[in-house]
């Protein structure tokens, strides 16, 4: 490398799981073990055991994009910078905005070497814990209007339950938008039958992990708060009674409900 070019740094997007450190990859670790600066919102980064020499820089959950930007920012005057995320980065999370920094910022945000380390999703840990809900063909919808207009979601659920989708719902409910899962069970209730199980997964992987099991006929907003990711199964989605243990619930592999 010629004397005057400032060596370029490196950004990696890291997702450390849902929440148990038996679920963080190793690939994960030695990405981390390699940075010296973390980036990512407050409970994310305080997850991390630091050695003395890296920094924690942690945000608001809100401040996604400048808190890529400054990671960026890092990384283009040579750092060895992690923006961390819980779950997996690429799954509403900050890999995405970090694409969006290097999109609209400046020519070095490009000459980054980026890379994004994959992690176990929340509907991955939660569909786990139940059976296999997501043995057919399925979809994650984020029920967050903030970034896109509540009418799309709609929609979205509509063309889903009708497609026979499982769905998994990321984002269910926040202080500011208490009322919109009602809405979307009741959507939902229109284009499914009542005996669709829905399974309500709060914290997974987390010492106050909750796996709640439900028919959608008596699914309710309550059931839920921001750490739970919600399945919804298709018209083939089904329980399996087991004598003093939950039920499992599974999407079988194979669609008989009909052609479309
Ligand atoms: C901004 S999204 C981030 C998703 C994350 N990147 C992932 O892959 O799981 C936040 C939402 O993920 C879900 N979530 C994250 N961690 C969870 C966990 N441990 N258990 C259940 N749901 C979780 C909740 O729906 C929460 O509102």
């Amino acid at each position: 490398m010629s004397e005057n070019l400032i060596p370029t740094g490196r950004l990696t997007v890291v997702g450390l799981g849902p929440g148990s450190p038996l679920q963080v990859t190793p690939e994960a670790l030695a990405a981390c073990e390699d940075a010296t600066d973390f980036f990512g919102y407050g409970p994310y980064v305080e997850r991390l055991t630091l050695l003395p020499h890296q920094r924690r820089h942690a945000s608001d959950n809100r401040e996604e994009i400048s808190r890529a930007a400054a990671a960026l920012e890092l990384a283009a005057r040579g750092g060895k910078v992690c923006v961390v995320s819980g779950g997996d980065p690429g799954v509403f999370a900050m890999a995405a905005a970090v694409c969006e920094a290097i999109e609209a910022g400046p020519p070095a945000f490009r000459q980054v070497e980026f890379s994004v380390v994959p992690g176990v999703t929340a509907m991955l840990a939660v569909a786990a814990k139940a059976g296999a809900p997501l043995g057919h063909d399925f979809c994650a919808i984020s029920l967050s209007d903030n970034l896109k207009p509540w009418s799309v979601i709609e929609k979205r659920l509509v063309a889903a339950a009708e497609a026979g989708f499982v769905m998994a719902f990321y984002n269910p409910v926040s202080k500011a938008r208490p009322h919109q899962l009602g809405v979307a069970f009741d959507i939902l209730r229109a284009h499914l039958p009542g005996t669709v199980p829905v399974i309500f997964g709060r914290a997974a992987g987390r010492p106050d992990e909750k796996i709640r099991i439900e028919l959608l006929a008596d699914a309710r907003a309550d059931m839920a708060d921001m750490a739970t990711c919600i399945i919804v199964g298709s018209v083939e989605t089904r329980l399996i009674a087991r004598d003093g243990k939950a039920p499992l619930v599974y999407s079988p592999r194979s669609w008989s409900a009909g052609k479309a």
